[in-house]
C-alpha cells in the first residue's frame, strides 16, 4: 500500500462542474486524476443524468476543503439521492472514494483490515478501506451509517478527530493524509427522527454525531425531478416527464407526512422513465395503462395490495385524461417545443431577446445558431438571423468567450442573452430561465417583431411555455 502525491491542482468553474449557472463565475481547485491505476479506479464515473443543487454544492465544497470539518453527515428519506451525491461529488473532483455498507452485524475490523490466508498459503494483513483512505487521501462512504454498531462507530472517535489508526495487528500508527474525508449517510441518521420507517436502524451516540458536519436532505423539488429525468431519458415526452416528477412529488409528500406507505424515489421515477421510453409506441398509443403498467414493473408489483393500490389510485386521479400525440414526441421537455433539438450534444443555441431594437414597444428575437463548447466558434445557423457570426481570435475559454461575446452584444442593445443548452445535457431549468427572462423582456412591450418563420416558431413556444400572450408580428 502507498500513499499518492499531492498534485498541483487545476481551476475549473464550480458552475461547469455541477451544472449550475449560479456559480460559474467561481472556481475550484480540481486535483487531478490519481495516476496509480488502483486508486484511479477508486474514481466514480460521472453520471451525466446527475442534477446538483446549490445547497448541495456549497455544503460538499465547504466539507471537502476541510478547514471546517472533514467529517460530514448525510441524513434523508430513502432514496432521496444521499449516497449518489457523494459518489458523483467525488466523479466530478476526481476524488477515490471507499463506499463501505454499514450493517448491524459488522465490525471495527471490517473497517481496519484483518489477517487474512492468501492463496499462495501465506499469511498477511490486509489492510480495510479505512487505513486505505487515510493514507490515500481518499473519501471513505460510511453508507447506511444508521445500521452500524454504535461500539464500532463510536471507535472510530479518534479518527474523526483527526486523529491517527493503531492497527495491533500490523504495530502501525496510520496518519491520516490531509485529503482524507469521511462521509456517513443514513435514514435515521440524526437523532433516530424518522427511524419509525427504518427498522433495524441505530440511533447513535450524541458524542459521535457531533464530530460531523450535518446535512440533513429530502427528496427533490417536482422541477427537479423532471430535470434529472429527463436528462436520464432526454426523448420522452415532457408531459409525461411532468407527469411523473408531480406524481413522485405528491407520494413522496405522503410518505413524509406519514399518509403515504412508500415513497416513490428517484431509483425508481428513472427506471420507470426508461420503461416508458423503451415502450414509446404503446405509451403513444394508450398512455395511461402504460404509464400503470410502468410503476407497476418498477414499483407496486412489489408492494403488499393495499399500499400498491393506494399509490396507483393516486397515479390514475393524475393522469385520467392523458393523451399523447406525436408532437409530444418529437420534443423533449424543457426545450421550448419548435426550436431544433440538435445532433451533436456539443452545440449550443443561444437565444438572444432583443427588446430595443424592434422599435418602440416591440421586442425582437434573435436566434444566433451554435457555437461549441470551447466558445471558440460561434455560427449563425443559416436563414435564422443576419447576425454575424462572432469568433474570438486568440484561443480563450469558453466563459471568457461568453463574458465577450455578451459585452459585443451589450454594446448592441441586447439585454438578454439566454444560453440553451441542448442536447443531453438540456434542463428544463435553463428552459424555465429562458421563459422566465423572455416573459420579463416581453412585459408591456406589444407587438413582438419577429424577423423569419423559425424566429416566430421559436418565440410561439416560448410564449407557450412561460403563458405570455403576445401578438407576433413578421417583418
Ligand atoms: N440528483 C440526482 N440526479 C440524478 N439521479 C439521482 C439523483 N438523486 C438520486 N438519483 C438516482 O437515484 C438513485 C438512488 O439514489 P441514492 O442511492 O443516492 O439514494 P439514497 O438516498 O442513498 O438511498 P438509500 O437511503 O436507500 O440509501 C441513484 O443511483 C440515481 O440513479
Ligand atoms: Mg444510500
Amino acid at each position: 500500500m502507498s500513499g499518492t502525491m499531492q498534485a498541483e491542482t487545476t481551476l475549473v468553474s464550480l458552475g461547469d462542474l455541477f451544472g449550475l449557472e449560479a456559480i460559474r463565475g467561481l472556481r475550484y481547485g480540481v486535483p487531478p486524476r490519481p495516476t496509480q491505476q488502483d486508486i484511479e479506479d477508486l474514481v466514480p464515473t460521472p453520471d451525466p443524468a446527475y442534477v446538483f443543487t446549490l445547497d448541495e454544492v456549497r455544503r460538499l465544497i465547504l466539507w471537502e476543503g476541510g478547514e471546517v470539518g472533514r467529517n460530514l453527515m448525510i441524513g434523508g428519506p430513502t432514496g432521496c439521492g444521499k449516497s449518489s451525491l457523494i459518489e458523483q461529488f467525488c466523479a466530478r473532483l476526481n476524488r477515490p472514494l471507499y463506499r463501505f455498507a454499514c450493517h448491524g452485524g459488522m465490525l471495527f475490523t471490517d473497517l481496519t483490515g484483518q489477517m487474512t490466508i492468501r492463496a499462495d498459503g501465506s499469511t498477511g494483513f490486509v489492510y480495510g478501506p479505512l487505513p486505505r483512505a487515510m493514507r490515500e487521501g481518499a473519501v471513505l462512504l460510511l453508507d447506511e451509517g444508521n445500521m452500524a454498531p454504535p461500539k464500532v462507530v463510536g471507535a472510530l472517535n479518534t479518527v474523526l478527530d483527526d486523529g491517527p489508526l493503531f492497527l495491533p495487528e500490523t504495530g502501525e500508527l496510520i496518519q491520516p493524509s490531509p485529503r482524507f474525508r469521511v462521509v456517513a449517510t443514513g435514514n435515521a441518521i440524526s437523532h433516530g427522527m424518522d427511524a419509525v420507517h427504518y427498522r433495524g436502524t441505530e440511533r447513535q451516540n450524541i458524542a459521535y454525531l457531533l464530530r460531523y458536519l450535518q446535512f440533513q436532505t429530502s427528496y427533490k423539488t417536482a422541477t427537479e425531478e423532471a430535470a434529472i429525468l429527463h436528462r436520464a431519458v432526454p426523448g420522452l415526452p415532457g408531459k409525461v416527464v411532468g407527469l411523473i416528477a408531480e406524481f413522485a412529488h405528491e407520494v413522496r409528500s405522503g410518505f413524509l407526512e406519514g399518509s403515504s406507505p412508500v415513497p416513490v424515489p428517484t431509483r425508481v421515477t428513472r427506471k420507470w422513465a426508461a420503461v416508458l421510453h423503451t415502450r414509446a409506441k404503446a405509451l403513444r398509443n394508450d398512455p395511461v395503462n402504460e404509464m400503470l403498467f410502468g410503476l407497476k414493473f418498477v414499483l407496486t408489483d412489489g408492494l403488499q395490495a393495499d399500499h400498491a393500490k393506494a399509490i396507483e389510485g393516486t397515479l390514475s386521479r393524475m393522469i385520467d385524461k392523458l393523451t399523447l400525440t406525436d408532437e409530444d414526441f418529437k420534443t423533449g421537455v424543457g426545450i421550448p417545443a419548435t426550436i431544433p433539438a440538435q445532433e451533436d450534444p456539443t452545440m449550443e443555441l443561444v437565444v438572444l431577446l432583443n427588446p430595443n431594437r424592434g422599435g418602440k414597444n416591440e421586442i425582437r428575437v434573435w436566434v444566433l445558431g451554435s457555437c461549441d463548447r470551447t466558445g471558440k466558434t460561434f455560427t449563425a445557423s443559416a436563414g435564422i438571423t443576419p447576425f454575424t457570426p462572432f469568433v474570438p481570435k486568440e484561443d480563450i475559454s469558453r466563459q471568457d468567450a461568453m463574458i465577450a461575446l455578451q459585452q459585443k452584444l451589450n454594446q448592441r442593445g441586447y439585454v438578454h442573452c439566454l444560453d440553451v443548452k441542448l442536447g443531453p445535457s438540456v434542463g428544463i431549468e435553463a428552459a424555465r430561465r429562458a421563459t422566465d427572462a423572455f416573459t420579463k423582456a416581453v412585459a408591456g412591450a406589444k407587438p413582438v417583431a419577429v424577423s423569419s418563420p423559425a424566429v416566430r416558431d421559436i418565440v410561439s413556444a416560448l410564449c407557450k411555455a412561460s403563458g405570455t400572450q403576445v401578438e407576433l408580428v413578421m417583418n
